[in-house]
């Protein structure tokens, strides 16, 4: 995967490398992409599948900047929209809410849905969160060990908590948690359309239900508050819903997984996490965040040129940041392939930035505060059960993380 291939734009010579890439330790960054530490380029050209030469944005500077761009858009719709995997292509035929729009619509869902991921709300979502921990690794400690850390804990710990966030009964997981993996990874792009097809019609179900037998769930709020006021339409609002329910599960669970493997790979940094009184340990997350980027590869579309590292976007010229390189910036974050839970990560893109910020990012924080310290306090001799090579982890056009962590105590 990281070979080089020479250029065939008119006008340029250069040589172009491929994105995406696999990485080739879980948790660093693909190795041959350009990084400003070892002297390359801020922006530089990134050939994708289908041959097609779009930009790649790495410097932490250049990102944030264009990140904050309203030059740059997010409309999957747009023929130019630069989509890394053949199966993502098929998903320009299918609106994806929020994530996948521009101002104003992109503002109006926002402001619908931002009043439950505030701070305080997911401050109030903690016992709850302390409590399914708790009940997950009490689960744990009963079965003894080994256990695949990746379906007793990493999984079912954001699932439950988006469910009873959502009001999705969590008794349905099996079949959205498979319905998730088939469209973040395919593999064919006919299991993206079909994920996308039955997660719309379980929502369809769903909402009308939840119209007959309302619940407390952020759901049943939007149904009345918007759905039956006629502000979204029930399309909107199914769209809305598994935009939620995927982005709310995968991603903190490969944080889950990840970070427990980079931790017992740092024992020194691991020590950190668990001793004193756990005041070190929302800056220790937000370490793991940057340390780990696992959501790599955001992609825009310019819609006017802009002028930026020394280069110029063009208007229909696709742009991807890797958020993993940029959050490994070493005029931003000294030694900067060092897990350092002391460093305090500041001003990280893990969770993007701009209009596009992650919403679920105070309930993430909260999910990761309270499940990687109960984990290693739990079990203090929590350890991997095969050697670390064997680990399989996911390919580089998805989000990043384990597909299974054997650990035993
Ligand atoms: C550690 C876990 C997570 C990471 C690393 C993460 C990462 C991200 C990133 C990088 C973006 C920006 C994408 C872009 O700019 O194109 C994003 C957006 C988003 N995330 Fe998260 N996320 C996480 C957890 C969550 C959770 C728990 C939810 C809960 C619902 C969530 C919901 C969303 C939504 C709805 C958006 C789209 C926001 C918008 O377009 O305005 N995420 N996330």
């Amino acid at each position: 995967m990281t070979e080089t291939q020479s250029e065939t734009q008119p006008g340029t010579q250069s040589e172009t490398i491929a994105f995406p890439q696999d990485r080739t330790c879980p948790y660093h960054p693909p190795t041959g992409y350009p990084s400003e530490s070892r002297g390359q380029r801020s922006v530089s050209r990134v050939r994708l599948y289908d041959g097609r030469t779009v930009w790649l944005v790495t410097g932490h500077a250049e990102a944030r900047a264009l990140l904050v761009d309203p030059r740059l858009s997010s409309d999957r719709e747009n023929p130019a929209f630069p989509f890394f995997a053949p199966r993502l292509a098929t998903l320009a035929q299918r609106r994806v809410e929020l994530i996948g729009v521009d101002d104003p619509e992109h503002n109006a869902q926002r402001r619908m849905l931002i009043p439950s991921f505030t701070v305080r709300r997911a401050a109030a979502l903690r016992p709850r969160i302390q409590e399914t921990v708790d009940r997950l690794l009490d689960a744990m400690a009963e079965q003894g060990p080994p256990a695949e850390l990746v379906n007793a804990f990493a999984l079912p710990v954001p699932s439950i908590v988006i469910c009873a966030l959502l009001g999705v009964p969590y008794a349905d997981h099996d079949f959205f948690e498979a319905q998730s993996r088939k469209l973040l990874r395919g593999p064919a792009p006919s299991d993206v359309m079909a994920a996308r097809d039955e997660l719309d019609e379980y929502f369809r179900v769903l909402i009308e239900r939840k119209r007959r037998e309302p619940g407390d769930g952020l759901l049943d709020e939007l149904i009345a508050k918007q759905l039956e006021t006629g502000v979204v339409e029930r399309d909107e609002l199914v769209r809305l819903a598994e935009i939620l329910l995927v982005a709310g599960h995968e991603t903190t669970a490969n944080m889950i997984s990840l970070g427990t493997l980079a931790l017992l790979q740092h024992p020194d940094q691991l020590a950190r996490l668990t001793e004193g009184d756990g005041s070190g340990v929302p800056a220790a997350v937000e370490e793991l965040l940057r340390f780990l980027s696992i959501a790599d590869g955001l992609s825009r579309v310019a819609v006017e040129d802009i002028e930026i590292g020394g280069e110029t976007l063009r208007a229909g010229d696709g742009v991807l940041l890797s958020t993993a390189v940029v959050n490994r910036d070493a005029s931003v974050y000294p030694e900067p392939d060092e897990l350092d839970l002391g460093r305090g990560a500041r001003n990280h893109v893990a969770f993007g930035f701009g209009i596009h910020q992650c919403l679920g990012q105070n309930l993430a924080r909260a999910e990761l505060e309270i499940a990687l310290p109960a984990l290693f306090h739990r079990f203090p001799g929590l350890r991997l059960a095969v050697p670390p090579e064997e680990i399989p982890f996911k390919p580089g056009d998805t989000v990043q993380g384990l597909l299974e962590l054997p650990v035993t105590w």
